[in-house]
């Protein structure tokens, strides 16, 4: 997708379609829809579909209008952004990705967006709100469907974001950061899609591989069965072993000039390329979802492109455990005992609790790195979703300074989570009569028994755990993403993070 910018008043952009946000500035009782930004022939574009109360303003609803009068645009596409009251970078994002959808299925595949100006929550110089439009629209422009041999390519080939004249520097600057998070989620979601004997932990290796020989300011290490056995990673071995397909440990590094030596970030994350459950197999209904159970490690791969991309000052380092979870004759068993790399007991319960064990040992080894901080993602557990359902991940986290920093860069990003406790209390359930602990703590607190399980591996160490299995993946059609489609979640929240420790 080319994208560009412009600053001429947006009656007067000449294109396929111009699209802008109508925003509703009353009530509950009285709605009062508004064109923004204010543009006279615009207004007047959209009186009669305002007074027929066809444009209402309401979140994320096209109308297209053909052929406007005093516009030099083609058409004008508007898009509801909700109350004026409540517009934020999150529904400003939606709306963009609403008008982008929305044109691509009419096979329009340019247009110039407007973000609203008026009395909004969103930043004066306009910047943020160029970048979240862009985000939106990256995100938007993703459709799963690539192995259909009919499949019509409805790529957007040109957007023109339109800012006001004055803020050229601001938005310039927004436009590009957007490019980057917008390609490397679309990057992640691309890993994500790909299905298992298609995406195997070698594949993503290779894909890791090719990203890193294309990005300026990374390095990477690629470790096989055998280094993962020497280095006694028990844990993820235990998964791996199971497999014929071999497991990698793959290691991204991003030191850059300038950087606070005392500051290590490791970013770690589980890529069970496919769980079928192991030996405690699940039922085949929606098996085939199992795919995207290497979404954790995938978004770590994509955050490292967009960091060093976007260059923050912060020493950063990606450690993903990729692995099958196979049932075989050589899968581990309910009752065996694994011996982690750090050296504690685990008698696996269920051979399904299978994340926790790879995170287990790449936790350990993030921190033998030398890493001060640890954020790990992971479609840990169906109790997350239980709790949360597909709207706020989980977040867990030993320490509150990092958990709030995190809440705030989530609200920079616009993605949605919600912090979960992790009392001692909770520790109880992990308990065994064999080993130091069990690997499943059962099905109540499913979600937080899972995260003190990855606990008992940071130690002191700052570290947020990040369990998106109910948001990894998009099952429904919605405005402004494609159903049945990986989401990317999390990547920008954990960019957004880094970008804030290096300030
Ligand atoms: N990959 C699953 C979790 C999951 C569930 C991801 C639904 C996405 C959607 C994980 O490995 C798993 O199987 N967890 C078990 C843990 C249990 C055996 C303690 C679960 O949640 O049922
Ligand atoms: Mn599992
Ligand atoms: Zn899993």
């Amino acid at each position: 997708m080319k994208t560009t910018t412009s600053y001429a008043a947006p009656s007067t952009i000449a294109t396929e379609c111009l699209a802008i946000v109508v925003l509703d500035h009353g009530d509950k009782d009285n709605p009062n829809p508004l064109v923004s930004p204010a543009d006279a022939a615009l207004q007047a574009a959209a009186a009669n579909l305002i007074a027929a109360k066809e444009v209402t303003g309401k979140a994320n609803e096209t109308i297209l209008l053909h052929a406007p009068a005093g516009v030099a645009a083609k058409r004008i596409l508007f898009v509801g952004g909700g109350k004026a009251a409540n517009f934020t970078g999150f529904e400003l994002r939606r709306a963009a990705g609403s008008a982008a959808r929305y044109l691509k299925s009419k096979g329009i595949r340019s247009f110039a967006f407007a973000a609203p100006l008026l009395d909004t929550g969103l930043d004066a110089s306009f910047g943020d709100s160029a970048k979240s439009s862009v985000e939106g629209i990256y995100v938007a422009d993703f459709d799963p469907n690539v192995y259909q041999t009919d499949r019509k390519d409805q790529s957007l080939e040109a957007v023109t974001i339109l800012g006001p004249a004055g803020c050229e520097k601001a938005v310039e600057r927004g436009v590009a950061e957007g490019v980057i998070l917008g390609e490397s989620q679309n990057f992640t979601r691309d890993l994500v899609n790909e299905p298992s004997n298609r995406m195997t932990p070698t594949i993503l290796a290779d894909r890791a591989q090719a990203m890193v020989a294309e990005t300026p300011g990374l390095s990477i290490e690629v470790m096989g069965g055998d280094e993962i056995q020497a280095m006694k990673m028990g844990a993820f071995w235990s998964v791996a072993q199971g497999s014929a397909e071999p497991p990698r440990l793959i290691v991204i590094r991003y030191s850059p000039q300038g950087a606070a030596a005392d500051v290590k970030l490791g970013l770690v994350g589980k890529a069970v390329t496919f769980d079928t459950g192991g030996i405690s197999i699940k039922p085949a209904d929606g098996m085939e979802k199992m795919k995207y159970d290497m979404a954790g490690g995938a978004t770590m791969i994509g955050a490292m492109r967009a960091i060093a991309l976007l260059q923050p000052a912060v020493n950063v380092m990606a450690v993903v455990c990729a692995t099958e979870n196979m049932p075989s004759g050589t899968a581990q068993k309910p009752g065996d005992v694994q011996i982690a790399m750090s050296g504690k007991s685990i008698e696996i319960i269920n051979t399904d609790a299978e994340g926790r064990l790879v995170l287990a040992d790449g936790l350990h080894y993030a921190k033998e790195q030398g890493c001060t901080h640890l954020v790990d993602a992971a479609t840990l557990t169906g109790a997350v979703v239980v709790a949360l359902g597909f709207v706020n991940a989980g977040l867990f986290s030993n320490n509150d300074a990092l958990a709030d920093s995190f809440l705030a860069a989530t609200k920079r990003a616009g993605e949605k989570f919600w912090r979960m406790p992790i009392d001692e209390e909770y520790r109880e359930s992990i308990k065994s009569s064999i080993a130091d602990i069990v690997n499943s703590g059962g099905r109540w607190g499913g979600s937080v028994t899972a995260a003190m399980f990855l606990k008992e591996f940071v130690g002191d160490t700052p570290w947020a755990h990040l369990d998106i299995a109910g948001t990894a993946w998009m099952e429904e059609t919605k405005p402004w993403i494609a159903a049945k489609s990986p989401t990317g979640l999390a990547l920008r929240s954990l960019v957004e993070l880094v970008r804030g420790m290096a300030k």
